[in-house]
């Protein structure tokens, strides 16, 4: 690797135009922005979850944003792979950058279930597969603080597919490093790093917290330390690409990621505030690069 990084345009052999992924959960399938015409800049779109069966996901309120950041408490909602498959990906082909599907399961077998249905359509080019959910099957901690279960998961995929994936690893709970080994002995393509950090608002004066899930996902571009920590650990642990995700606001951040080791970063919170950030952070990259 030569500093400062150069801004990358491939990944996995394929051209991305750009290394600004749009996080899971923060763009749905790229099918609605297409009218909105914000994926100038963007590399590739990461799915909201899928699961096996539809998901009402949690009551409301979902987001909530506190001074530093936001919780979300979503809940996987989602309409379930076969809806997916039938209604989604079919307009999803019109994205001018390439689509990952964002996997989520209660066992360690209904990730291998849903790829599989999936593997119907030729829109995606491949897998983000979420081991942050919790292992409901088996006493509901997240699949990924379990390097035995992330192998389990990861085997499990590529038995059904021979698209590339990436397996998005947690930082609650667990060695990230031992994960990402684990991920990619099982055939993992990449590993993303990292999903959101537990997180919990409380009203002092009744002692409840204001999320009815309790605990929920921070996102705060706060985090971008903790997350350059990961991703440099874990680059420098596997051979398969980095996927950063979390903290990311500006171009320099971008940067940063990539000279800790990441080769595609993703960026998801700031979607919120800045639908067209994708373009908004290759542009500043490239006037810090002179690219
Ligand atoms: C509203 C919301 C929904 C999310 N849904 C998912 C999801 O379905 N699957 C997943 O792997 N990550 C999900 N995430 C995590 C993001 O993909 C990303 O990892 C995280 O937000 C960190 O990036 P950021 O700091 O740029 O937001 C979600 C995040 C937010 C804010």
């Amino acid at each position: 690797m030569s500093y400062p990084p150069s801004i990358p345009r491939k990944f996995w052999g394929v051209d991305f135009n750009s290394p600004v992924m749009l996080a899971s959960g923060t763009a749905g399938f790229g099918e609605e922005l297409l009218d909105l015409q914000c994926l100038s800049g963007v590399g590739a779109v990461v799915s909201k979850a899928v699961t096996f069966k539809s998901r009402e996901g949690n009551p409301p309120p979902r987001l909530l944003e506190t001074p530093y950041g936001l919780l979300n408490s979503i809940g996987l909602a989602n309409p379930g792979v076969h809806h997916v498959l039938e209604h989604i990906l079919p307009v999803a082909a019109d994205l001018p950058c390439p689509l990952l599907i964002n996997v989520a399961g209660e066992s360690v077998e209904e990730f291998a279930s849903v790829v599989s249905v999936l593997e119907e359509s030729r829109v995606h080019l491949g897998y983000e597969i979420n081991v942050s959910c919790p292992n409901v099957a088996d006493g509901g901690a997240a699949f990924g603080v379990d390097p035995e279960v992330v192998l389990r998961v990861a085997q499990g995929v590529s038995r059904v597919t021979s698209r590339p994936f990436s397996v998005k690893l947690t930082p609650n709970g667990g060695d990230m490093v031992q994960s990402a080994r684990a991920a990619v002995e099982g055939g993992a393509s990449a590993v993303t790093v990292c999903n959101t950090f537990l997180g919990m608002q409380i009203d002092w004066e009744t002692g409840r917290s204001i999320l009815k899930r309790k605990v929920a996902g921070y996102t705060s571009p706060a985090l971008l330390p903790l997350v350059v920590a990961r991703v440099w650990q874990v680059s420098n642990a596997v051979s398969v690409p980095v996927i950063s995700s979390g903290g990311v606001s500006k171009g320099e951040d971008v940067l940063q990621l990539l000279a800790a080791g990441a080769r595609m970063v993703q960026v998801g919170t700031r979607l919120m505030r800045r639908p067209f950030a994708a373009g908004e952070l290759m542009a500043e990259m490239k006037k810090l690069t002179g690219e």
